[in-house]
């Protein structure tokens, strides 16, 4: 399972980065609005630093299918050839969808809260498919379930088309996925560092620098403990 940053703040992802291995970003509208910088200048900033071959999605704003397919074209012109174009997964979407995949851009479908719209985004051509896991969960469904059943639908009628899940609040969410071998999982930045944030973890951690230290002396390690 690929591992990407959902988030568009470039000190976050830098840290991110520095201790993880990570596949790439993903941003939507709210995420970039949130930074309160141009959008051209937060997405470059970032594609400088995740390096032009890190996959970078990037969603379109209008809702109809031929300015949604203009301003993909601008994107992947701004952003370099790694940009997924992140096209919302309704009718005016689908349409963009056949075109821009057809064209041979990277395209994400995303808004993804039921399996026949993944299945339907798969039809079109697109590479990722993005179910919602944590906004599915608040509708009352299971979005862990939800997102299994796309990954079956897409395995058994023999799909390109892989998951990029989303939306996750908990680290329970990001295992079942991972678990299941889905394509990606796109994931906030505090929520990738709360996958290894564990008390007994650090706490086991602090007990052998304690033993060590009591035995060899403050600040002794492996290099200057002679
Ligand atoms: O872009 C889709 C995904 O990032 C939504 O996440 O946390 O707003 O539900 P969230």
């Amino acid at each position: 399972m690929k591992l990407l940053i959902d988030g568009a703040n470039i000190e976050k992802i830098k840290k991110i980065y520095e201790y993880y291995a990570i596949d790439g970003v993903t941003t939507n509208p709210s995420i970039l609005a949130a930074e309160g910088r141009h959008p051209y200048e937060v997405l470059k900033e970032i594609r400088e630093f995740i390096g032009e071959d890190a996959e970078l999605h990037v969603q379109v704003i209008s809702t109809n299918a031929d300015e949604m397919i203009e301003e993909g074209h601008k994107m992947v012109k701004e952003l370099g050839k790694n940009t997924y174009i992140k096209i919302p997964t309704i009718p005016e979407g689908l349409k963009a969808i056949k075109a821009l995949s057809s064209e041979g851009y990277k395209v994400t479908a995303t808004a993804i809260y039921t399996p026949l719209q993944a299945f339907l985004a798969a039809k079109a051509g697109a590479d990722y498919a993005a179910p919602y896991v944590n906004r599915i969960d608040n509708l009352g469904t299971n979005g862990i379930e939800v997102a299994r059943k796309i990954h079956d639908i897409f395995k058994n009628n023999g799909f390109k088309t892989q998951i990029l899940a989303a939306s996750f609040k908990n680290s329970l969410q990001v295992l079942e996925l991972c678990e299941y071998g889905v394509g990606a999982s796109t994931i906030a930045p505090e929520i990738i560092e709360g996958l290894i944030k564990n008390t007994t973890i650090s706490s086991a951690v602090e007990t052998f620098v304690d033993d060590f230290e009591h035995f060899c002396g403050k600040h002794k390690t492996m290099l200057n403990c002679e």
